[in-house]
């Protein structure tokens, strides 16, 4: 696997943090524990676009239970800020009801925290019967609202990543495993 790959800005370096066999086994972990606390139960999935895809299409696979549903809310940050504001736009809204419903959002990153807290309220006042979270990489240190995921895949460092669904700039996506963006991207340019 060569360490750099085709970049759209030439010169980064793209490290691995986790690779694609420590993520299928963590995913694999999270799908047996998901399944114990839902069992029984009818459980909707909603997706974050849109770098949830990836894990949700991965996850979905590992989850032991006969009611699964899925759908997808888009979010987009404003673009410019160099911190996540939570200001988000909603690209694409959900198609389901989540009244009455168990959901459990499923999330590439958590970083500050201010994207899940103004995602929270919105789903919220949908009315599910119960909300958790699972995230694939949490980093904790960097948080600035008080949101702890119900499941974490893994506790990452303050590093820029990229892969398995996460992008810089729309790239990267494809990547199997989650690797590290260096130098780290001006959070200003991101779209
Ligand atoms: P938060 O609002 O700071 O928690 O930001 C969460 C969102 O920022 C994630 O859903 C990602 O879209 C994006 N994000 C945060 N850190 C990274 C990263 O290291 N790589 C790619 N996207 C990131
Ligand atoms: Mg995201």
């Amino acid at each position: 696997m060569p360490a750099i790959v085709d970049d759209p800005k030439p010169g980064r370096d793209l490290e691995i943090l986790v690779d694609a066999e420590r993520i299928a086994r963590r995913v694999r972990d999270l799908g047996a524990e998901i399944s114990d606390d839902y069992r029984g139960k009818p459980l909707r999935l909603v997706g974050i676009l849109m770098g949830a895809w990836v894990f949700l299409a991965d996850l979905i696979r590992q989850l032991d239970l006969d009611n699964v549903s899925v759908d997808f809310l888009g979010l987009a940050s404003y673009g410019g800020a160099a911190q996540s504001s939570g200001e988000v736009r909603i690209t694409k809204d959900l198609d389901l009801s989540l009244e009455g419903m168990d959901v459990l959002v499923v999330e590439d990153i958590l970083d500050t925290g201010e994207t899940f807290h103004y995602l929270r309220g919105v789903l919220e006042a949908h009315k599910p019967k119960s909300l958790r979270l699972v995230t694939l990489l949490d980093k904790a240190a960097r948080r600035t609202r008080p949101i702890r995921a119900d499941y974490v895949g893994f506790t990452i460092p303050n590093s820029f990543v990229v892969g398995y669904g996460l992008d810089y700039a729309q790239n990267y996506r494809q990547l199997p495993d989650v690797r590290i963006l260096s130098p780290a991207p001006n959070l200003g340019e991101r779209p």
